[in-house]
């Protein structure tokens, strides 16, 4: 899969000419980009005196939120924006544009419109220039009724290729039979409506106070939105519910630690909204240039992307689950994480020799803390050079991971893309190779590799693509792995960073690196904190594919790996893209030790499960900065309940891991790795789940309760599924918190007492060493005993939690693979078993037993019964059981010898 997936990546980028090789160089009139990242047209009152006067044209009577900005490059003055024939108006609040379009735009029109076999196409066109140089006078739309709830349409130029984002998506030749969706054309000037037809609401709608414009190096289209309740846009530090008051996202990947509403390491240009009644609909513009997408309180968006062509998937849901399935469904769904992956990680910047890893394995094995795999950061390369490592003082590292292996574990170590240019010749085979088979990023000129500079100095940037490329990084990878055997990627600086503007030179004049209009990036310019964007790649220049690059090293490393161990793959990037989530997971980058931070990583991992890329998580307890007893704990508990959980820090912070703390921190946080292991089973089969049907493995409560809309906003608590609610205390000092308890019938996890769900705000307890978590009624949850590493757990009794609803129903399941083999689903060699219960009987149904190995069923537990019951049988067997004072009901089912990968049933009488 990942082969053609390859294959098409690289051919596609080639058929693409991109027009941007052709750029002429413009005499640009715009004023300099600042640091800014929020861009509006607010003038400098030190500098403009226009902010009194206004255009009376009626034209102009436009409300203050029906105003799209028409100058979203900066500096407006009135002068210069009525020179646009816009209209120029103060306004009271800030964000509110002063320069904004009229009510009568011209924009395109549509000269002729066709019925196709897949929809429609129109031929539209222009007849004045907007104010962007180089418009396309001509355009052409593909209208796609790909599914019933899937449109499709491009936005392009039929006379000139342009470049277009060479991931693999659905190939769609037949128009859906029905559709939940009508699309209406408006002629002159051109718009497009979508329409939910059941509710007769559009969804995506252009029909504005705005013109529609297709220039070489600015496009720009609004769309209203059919309410202000908006998800997603990655990748960038908020909350969850975005804030749709005149606000700018920018997209463009980017080495920059987590910051509110800055452009950070990935590009993900999708969203997820409500309507009025609680209908959810996406919309997913496939394009990697740089852009702004701006929200304003129509409630409405606008995108301006200074490349590429306008492809956009409106997805009609109609729940958050359908969305996020017909949006996976588009880009891929997510790969399988090898079974150790789900594990405990540890990892810290700042080892000094291979000794300081020996030691902290020690006192981690001595803690007996469940923990799967050690990480190491560029500490351990000579002289951060990639693919080497400090013999010296990592001498033992070759052994240290033997032993880690023998003891079941995994190590996984970091590579950044930038590979040294400056060892002497013949001394370096990384950079020797590259050059000689010409696989690096080169300067505009094509006069040599650009050069940036990363940790080991001046370095050059692999081109992934360049199908070469990818033979090169398994090789280089390879070599490495012959001599310390790594279990997994982890693929930082992606984005691709460099600590130089563009490169060792800079960047040259041209419209590539200053092109007519900057989006609000942070830096203000292209090349900050990164490569010129005029660099040339195989297949285009990097202004087109820079926020690929992340994507296009996942790729090639998840290959490398599968290739070297044979066995499935663990990569996690810092820098992804929609389809990452097929080959890579991804940690939430640069955080700090704080309560603040602590909060952002649960928006963190709800936005990355959106975009298809469940194996995320923050580095837990905070990267930068110095961890304290009481955040650490909080935050161990918490991400016991991450889908990926590592703890990770800076060099020269304070060691971190669990064995540091006091004896109490030590028990809560070895109970909360405990809990997770005993989880893993159900984690597992949601990542099964989300890899072949396309799902979130955690979710948010609004899209589990999408008609009750006091959920919208929560995202200081979350679900695994549909099954458990993790409620944490995010604020320090606090011994109790504030949790919505959905209206559902909810268990205590922990105790198994009965929490009925109003709909209502309650308090909770929450002493340090506990988390509050829910399991809702209706679930039944395959467990396995913990362990201190998911090797030996795998080898113990399985358990299963039934928890009745109101009605004394409950289903769940269980995948079950050997959690290494490449494919598994693919080949079918895997065990799945589903469970129901009702009617006072658990039965389970073996739907596929391919993988035989040992299966014990140890203990079942039922919450939900109201009285004790009288007798348990298993198989007909009489069982024995008790049933506490929370009305828990424990069978103990070891010596009935219940192997799961036969059908079993189990009846208590009441
Ligand atoms: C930046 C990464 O985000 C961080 O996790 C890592 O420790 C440093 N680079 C050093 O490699």
């Amino acid at each position: 899969m990942e082969e053609k997936f390859n294959l098409i990546f690289l051919s596609l980028v080639l058929l693409n000419v991109a027009v941007d090789l052709e750029c002429k160089v413009m005499h640009l009139s715009k004023d300099s980009n600042e640091n800014n990242v929020i861009k509006m047209d607010i003038p400098d009152p030190l500098k403009s005196n226009d902010g009194d006067t206004s255009s009376g044209d009626k034209s102009c009577d436009i409300s203050d939120n029906d105003r799209f900005d028409c100058f979203s490059d900066r500096g407006a003055t009135q002068a210069k924006c009525e020179a646009r024939g816009c209209c120029w108006k103060p306004a009271s609040s800030n964000g509110i544009p002063y320069c904004f379009y009229p009510t009568d735009n011209e924009g395109y029109k549509v000269d002729s419109e066709t019925l196709t076999e897949w929809g429609m196409t129109a031929k539209l066109s222009r007849s004045s220039k907007s104010h962007w140089p180089e418009d396309v006078m001509q355009l052409q739309l593909d209208v796609k009724y790909e599914t019933a709830s899937r449109l499709h349409f491009k936005i392009f130029d039929p006379n000139h290729a342009r470049y277009e984002v060479p991931i693999e998506t659905p190939q769609v030749n037949n128009k859906a039979h029905t559709t939940d969706y009508a699309v209406t054309i408006s002629k002159q000037p051109f718009a497009i409506t979508v329409t939910r037809k059941s509710t007769n609401q559009p969804v995506f709608d252009t029909k504005l106070n705005t013109p529609f414009i297709f220039a070489n190096q600015y496009i720009e289209i609004s769309t209203s939105l059919a309410n202000k309740f908006v998800y997603g846009l990655g990748e960038h530090r908020s909350s969850f519910q975005l804030n749709t008051t005149w606000q700018t996202l920018a997209f463009w990947a980017r080495d920059q630690p987590p910051t509110p509403n800055v452009n950070l390491y990935g590009d993900h240009p999708f969203f997820m909204s409500f309507d009025d009644i609680g209908n959810a609909y996406g919309v997913f513009l496939l394009n990697s240039n740089a852009m702004d997408i701006s929200l304003q309180p129509k409630p409405a968006a606008t995108y301006r992307t200074i490349g590429g062509i306008l492809d956009f998937y409106i997805f009609l849901g109609p729940t958050p689950d359908d969305v996020i399935k017909q949006y996976q469904g588009t880009i891929g769904y997510p790969f399988m994480p090898p079974y150790w992956s789900l594990g405990f990680h540890l990892c810290r910047y700042g080892y000094k020799s291979s000794d300081d890893i020996r030691t902290v394995i020690n006192r981690m094995q001595a803690g007996k803390f469940p923990y799967d795999a050690q990480w190491c950061d560029i500490d351990y390369m000579k002289d951060h050079l990639d693919w080497t490592y400090d013999a010296d003082k990592f001498k033992d590292l070759p052994t240290i991971v033997k032993d880690l292996h023998d003891n079941g574990m995994h190590y996984v170590n970091i590579i950044d893309p930038g590979i040294s240019s400056t060892q002497p010749k013949g001394s370096y085979k990384p950079y020797d190779d590259g050059l000689r088979q010409g696989v690096f990023v080169m300067k505009a000129d094509g006069s040599g590799p650009i050069i940036g500079k990363v940790w080991p100095g001046n370095t050059a940037y692999p081109d992934f693509t360049n199908p070469t490329t990818i033979d090169y990084w398994y090789q280089s990878a390879s070599d490495f792995h012959n001599q310390v055997p790594f279990d997994g990627l982890w693929t930082d600086m992606n984005e691709p960073s460099n600590f130089d503007v563009g490169s060792t030179e800079g960047c040259s004049t041209n419209p590539l690196d200053d092109p007519p209009f900057t989006p609000g990036i942070a830096g203000g310019r292209l090349a900050d904190k990164t490569l010129c964007a005029s660099s040339k790649h195989h297949t285009t220049t990097h202004y087109n594919v820079h926020s690929l690059y992340g994507h296009g090293e996942a790729i090639a490393s998840n290959l490398a790996l599968k290739k070297i161990r044979n066995k499935r793959p663990l990569v996690i990037t810092r820098s992804s893209f929609p389809s990452t989530g097929r080959h890579a997971g991804h940690w939430l980058g640069d955080n700090n030790s704080g309560w603040n931070d602590l909060y952002y990583s649960i928006p963190g991992i709800l936005n990355f499960n959106m975009f298809g890329i469940p194996l995320v998580g923050p580095d837990t307890c905070g990267f930068g900065g110095t961890t304290t007893e009481e955040l650490c704990t909080r935050w161990m508990e918490l991400a016991a309940f991450y889908p990926f959980m590592r703890n990770h820090n800076t060099i020269g912070a304070k060691d971190q891991d669990p064995a540091v703390f006091s004896p109490a921190a030590q028990d809560t946080m070895r109970d909360a790795l405990m809990m997770r292991y005993n989880l893993l089973p159900h984690l597992y089969t949601l990542f099964y789940r989300a890899h072949i049907n396309g799902s979130m493995v955690v979710r948010p409560l609004s899209f589990q309760y999408p008609k009750d809309k006091a959920t919208y906003a929560i995202d200081k608590q979350f679900l695994w599924s549909n099954t458990l609610m993790i409620s944490p205390v995010l604020e320090q000092g606090k011994t109790s918190v504030s949790a919505y308890l959905p209206r559902d019938t909810w268990f205590d996890y922990h105790s198994g007492v009965a929490v009925t769900g109003t709909g209502s705000w309650v308090t909770l307890n929450a002493p340090l060493n506990y988390i509050n978590v829910h399991v809702r009624g209706g679930s039944i949850i395959p467990r396995q005993q913990a362990d201190v590493t998911t090797t030996a757990a795998r080898k113990n009794p399985f358990n299963l939690l039934v928890v009745l609803s109101a009605n004394g129903k409950a289903t769940g399941e269980l995948y079950w693979d050997d959690g290494d083999t490449i494919d598994t689903t693919e080949h079918g060699v895997y065990n799945l078993i589903q469970f129901t219960a009702y009617n006072n009987t658990l039965q389970s149904r073996v739907q596929l037993a391919n993988f035989h190995t040992s299966m014990v069923l140890g203990e079942v537990d039922v919450f939900g019964l109201l009285s004790k019951p009288s007798a348990v049988s298993v198989n007909g067997k009489s069982a024995t059981f008790h049933f506490t004072e929370n009305k828990v009901l424990s069978i103990s089912v070891v010596p009935l010898s219940v192997d799961l990968q036969q059908s079993f049933t189990a009846t208590w009488t009441l």
